[in-house]
């Protein structure tokens, strides 16, 4: 089974003695109902570093509205079950306080990269996330930190705060992991209804078709309207954004020619689902 840490003194004594024998040590950074998604990322920092922590912190800050921090599932004894096999050396799972003691009143924003996409949509959302991401490099004092490209725009915010506040955390990206018919496995996914779970697939599909026309030399702007209108068709109540922007800055392009990812965020059945793809130039 996996040692389960909560507290951040416990913690840092674990690290010393890793420290102490030279282990180059990584994290795992997640919010639980861990699924394939993450073990993937789990077995990148496995295969990269001598030491892995997984971090377990559903975040309040990062959350747009108390219903959906509610709602979010909680399933720490099947998490923990799911990391036996896994070879993990720790699970921490840090009580609040040890994140945001009282009085904490420290926001780390990281500018330009969040304004766009989901952080366009989801005021406050990235602040969230580069505050607790900070804490937790911090209090890992990782080496490497593995993320899933299925979050892209949090991907490049993390490496860019890395980089700014000199945390020296190496930041490795992972692959999204999909279901057979194409839907990125997310944490979110259990909330969808038999019905909108069957159609969901086709977001993944439009976006693989709207790669292929502009690896093709298709413009966004003739692709756009007809993706929209089949998403409609198949479920989708709202189309929030579908956008091509380039790998490294996310501005925004209506043609392939930088490496650039098509980034999609949609609502059916009530769930916001998000996903991006590279689009070859
Ligand atoms: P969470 O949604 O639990 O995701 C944790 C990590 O798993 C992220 O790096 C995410 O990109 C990755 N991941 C999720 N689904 C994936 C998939 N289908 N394939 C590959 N990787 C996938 O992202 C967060 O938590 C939080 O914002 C966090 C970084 C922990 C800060 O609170």
């Amino acid at each position: 089974s996996v040692p389960i840490i909560r507290r951040r003194a416990e913690l840092a004594a674990r690290i010393a003695e890793w420290r102490a024998e030279g282990a180059r040590i990584g994290v795992v950074p997640t919010m639980g109902a861990l699924h394939a998604g993450h073990l993937s990322l789990v077995e990148g920092a496995k295969a990269g570093a001598d030491r892995v922590i997984v971090t377990l912190f559903v975040n309040p800050r990062q959350f747009n509205s108390p219903e959906d921090y509610a709602k979010y599932p909680r399933t720490e004894e099947a998490d923990a079950a799911i990391l036996a096999p896994a070879g993990v050396d720790a699970l921490y799972v840090p009580e609040p306080e040890e994140i945001y003691p009282p009085g904490f009143a420290t926001s780390v924003s990281v500018s330009g990269l969040t304004e766009v996409l989901c952080g366009a949509h989801r005021p406050g959302h990235f602040d969230g996330v580069a505050t607790v991401v900070t804490k937790l490099f911090r209090q890992t004092g990782a080496d490497a930190a593995w993320f899933g490209e299925k979050d892209f725009q949090q991907l490049l915010l993390v490496r860019r705060l890395s980089a700014d506040l000199d945390l020296g955390v190496e930041v490795v990206a992972c692959p999204t992991i999909r279901e057979t018919d194409g839907l990125a496995l997310s944490s979110r996914n259990a909330r969808l209804s038999p019905e909108a779970r069957g159609a969901a697939a086709a977001l993944p599909r439009e976006m693989a078709g709207m790669a292929e026309a502009l690896g093709q030399g298709a413009a966004m702007t003739d692709l756009v309207p007809d993706a929209e209108a089949r998403l409609r068709a198949a479920g989708f109540t709202q189309v929030e954004y579908l956008e091509l922007r380039a790998a490294d800055d996310l501005r925004l392009l209506d043609r392939s020619g930088a490496p650039a990812r098509l980034f999609a965020a949609a609502w059916i059945g009530g769930v916001r689902l998000i996903d991006n793809i590279a689009v070859s130039g």
